[in-house]
Order: C-alpha cells, then structure tokens, then sequence
C-alpha cells in the first residue's frame, strides 16, 4: 500500500515527543520505548567506532559521538536517544583521574579518602573543561527527531567508584566513609550535587530535553541510609533541576524496597528494575510521577513469543496509569541480538495503551 508508506515517511520528518508527554504524565497513543546501554557493543557498527576510538576518544569528537547518539534511534526506532557519554566524564572534569577498563568499568587510580582529597574537587564550568559534550550536544539537538536524553551520575554512585577506586560488590570503603565520618561524606555529597545541578543545567542549556540521573548501585543500601545519607543531597539536586522544566528521571538498580523514597526526591520519573513488579511499584511511588521500566535484559535472549508475552504483561501493568516509558531494568547486554530489540520495540509500538 504506496499511501500507508508515504504517510509514515512524512511522519518520520516530525519531531516525536512521545517520550517527553508520557514523562509529564500525559496520555500518549503509543507507549514510548529507549534503552538503557542502547548504543554500545551489542552493534557490529559500534564496535568498528571502538577499533578506532577509545570510550573517551568518542566522547571528546564530537561528530563521532553524535553519529554513535545516533545509530540505535535510526536502527531500533526507539523513541529517545541518550547522550554518548560516561557518568565518569564529569568525575575526570573535577580533577581526578580515571580509566574505562574493558568489562571491569572505571577504575581510579588515586581514590578519595581524605579531606584534601575532597577539598581538591573543582566545580567546573562545562563550557570550560566538557566543550566537546556541549558541541555534541548542540550538533544532536539539531539533528535529531526524537529528544535527547542528557544524563549524570548521582552522588552516591560516582562515590562508589570514587571512594572504592574501582567496581566494587559490597561498598564497604564507601559505606565505612558513610558512618565513619559523616562530615567528610556530606561534603564529598554536596559538591557533586553541585556539580551534578551546574552540569545538568548546561546539559539542558545545549538542547538535553530530559535528564536521567543514573544511581545505579544505592540500591545496596538499607532504606534507612538511603533517607539519612542519601536522600536529602537527592532532594537538593532535584529541586535545583526543576526550574529547567525538563523531565527528570531517578534510576537505579536493586531499588525495589527504596521506590516509595524514590519517589519522595522530586524526581518526576521513577526507574523501575525487573525485580519489581510494575503495578507494585505503581503503588509504592503513588500518583504524580512517572515509572520506567522493567523489562528484564537477560529476557533479550529468550524465544521471540515469550519476549512478546512477558513485554504485554509489562506494558498492561504500566498503561493502567498515565505516565510510562518502557524500558529495560538496566543495560542492554553486550552480547544481545540486534534483532530481539527492534522486535522488542516493534511489539510495544504495536500495543495500544487505550485499549489495554
Ligand atoms: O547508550 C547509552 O546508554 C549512553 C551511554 C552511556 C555509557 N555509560 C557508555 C558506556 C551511559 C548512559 C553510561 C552510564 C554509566 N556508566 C553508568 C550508569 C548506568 C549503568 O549501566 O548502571 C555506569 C555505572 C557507568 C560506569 C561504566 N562505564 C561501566 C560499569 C562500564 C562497563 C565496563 C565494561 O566494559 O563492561 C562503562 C563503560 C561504558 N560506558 C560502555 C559504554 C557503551 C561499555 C562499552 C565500551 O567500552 O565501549
């Protein structure tokens, strides 16, 4: 049928903002879809970018970084692109030096673990120390159809990695800091908050038309820190976001005990991970934020009829609400197939959210 294509081609030329609708909770037609991790190892033509160009070679040329921004949007048809980036990138800009290992992660050579070496954290100007990421930035705002996400670690995440000096399984370093020297450990928090407002706001600034604040491993906190150590620098950065009135979003794994305080951050969308199921969730957040989630990634490599059911059950718990993005409850695996995640997509694009 010449016309039904013709009609979709022109559609294609117009910005689609279903993302950004269903993060302020509006109801949408389709029900929006991005990966977490959706540029990466997992497509043959990242990887060639990889022989040439280290992870922070990438993000330092920024023709490079957008064409990687935009790979997954051109051949999945996902609904957002994420900036190329690393939540490390800021950390190098604050003055302290890491790496990217491959399939360990960054690895600090010097860790923090004194006041010195708290006080010697720089608040930068990103137009200063990050230009290539602005440039980036500013080239994708114009080019893309769909919005870009910006993003930034969150405190307690970047600690991890800054206080363990690389990827840790039980934080302990980073948890003795905690309770051991209370003081230290709010200071290291308030300059990353810091950080973390001034670099979103210049993020926003460049053409980010959403924030996601990744706090990937907090979830291994009792909920008791989480809202002693935690949660007050959460509110802090939330409430210092919010005047830029763009969609914020709160993730992080393991969290399924911790979503109700989640949701008492100020954040306006909540990442959900698959250990949850969504209509729980939905009652831990309550009203008036948005949830993202939950698909399993591991469930990527399951036979194609029990993605396509295990994608429906997800997307009927999260329609029943306005204000769901569906996603995955982390990365995508390096390892995944092409294939399963655009028919992933294809199948929440084919569910109507007002029929159920
Ligand atoms: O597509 C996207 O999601 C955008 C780009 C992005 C990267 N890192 C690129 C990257 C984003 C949003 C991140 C965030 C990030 N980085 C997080 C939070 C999200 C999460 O996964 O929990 C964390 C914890 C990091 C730190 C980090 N960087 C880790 C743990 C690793 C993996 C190490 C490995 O080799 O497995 C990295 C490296 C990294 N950052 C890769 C990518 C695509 C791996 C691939 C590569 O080396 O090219």
């Amino acid at each position: 049928n010449p016309r039904k294509v013709r009609v979709k081609r022109s559609s294609l030329t117009l910005f689609n903002d279903t993302f950004l609708r269903a993060c302020r909770l509006e109801q949408t037609k389709t029900v929006p879809v991005w990966f977490m991790r959706q540029a990466g190892r997992y497509d043959a033509d990242y990887r060639a970018i990889r022989e040439r160009y280290s992870l922070v070679e990438i993000c330092e040329h920024p023709e490079v970084a957008v064409e990687v921004t935009k790979m997954p949007v051109d051949k999945l048809g996902v609904d957002a692109a994420i900036l190329f980036s690393d939540i490390m990138i800021p950390v190098g800009a604050m003055g302290l030096p890491f790496e990217i290992r491959e399939n360990v992660g960054p690895v600090i050579a010097s860790p923090i673990r004194h006041e010195r070496d708290v006080e010697r954290l720089q608040v930068f100007d990103a137009q200063e120390k990050l230009p290539h990421v602005l440039e980036t930035i500013r080239l994708l705002s114009n080019e893309l159809s769909v919005p870009l996400i910006g993003f930034m670690g969150a405190p307690f995440t970047l600690a991890s990695y800054m206080v363990e000096g690389g990827p840790s399984r039980d934080y302990l370093q980073t948890k003795q800091m905690m309770v051991s020297r209370p003081d230290l450990w709010q200071q290291l928090m308030d300059k990353l908050a810091d950080m973390i407002i001034r670099y979103g706001r210049e993020q926003v600034e460049a053409g980010a038309k959403a924030l996601q604040v990744f706090d990937s491993w907090v979830g291994s906190l009792a909920p008791g820190d989480f809202v002693r150590y935690v949660k007050p620098t959460m509110q802090r950065i939330f409430e210092g976001l919010k005047p830029l009135s763009v969609p914020l979003i709160y993730f992080g794994v393991n969290t399924g005990e911790l979503l109700g305080e989640f949701a008492a951050t100020g954040a306006s969308v909540v990442g959900v991970d698959w250990r949850v199921p969504l209509a729980r969730a939905r009652e831990r957040v309550g009203g008036g934020v948005a949830l993202q989630g939950n698909f399993d990634p591991a469930m990527l490599f399951a036979p194609r009829s029990e993605m396509e059911r295990r994608a429906l059950e997800i997307l009927k718990q999260g329609a029943k609400d306005p204000g769901f993005v569906f996603n995955l409850g982390h990365g995508v695996k390096p390892t995944t197939d092409i294939d399963a995640l655009k028919f992933l997509v294809d199948v929440v694009h084919a569910f109507d959210p007002l029929a159920g």
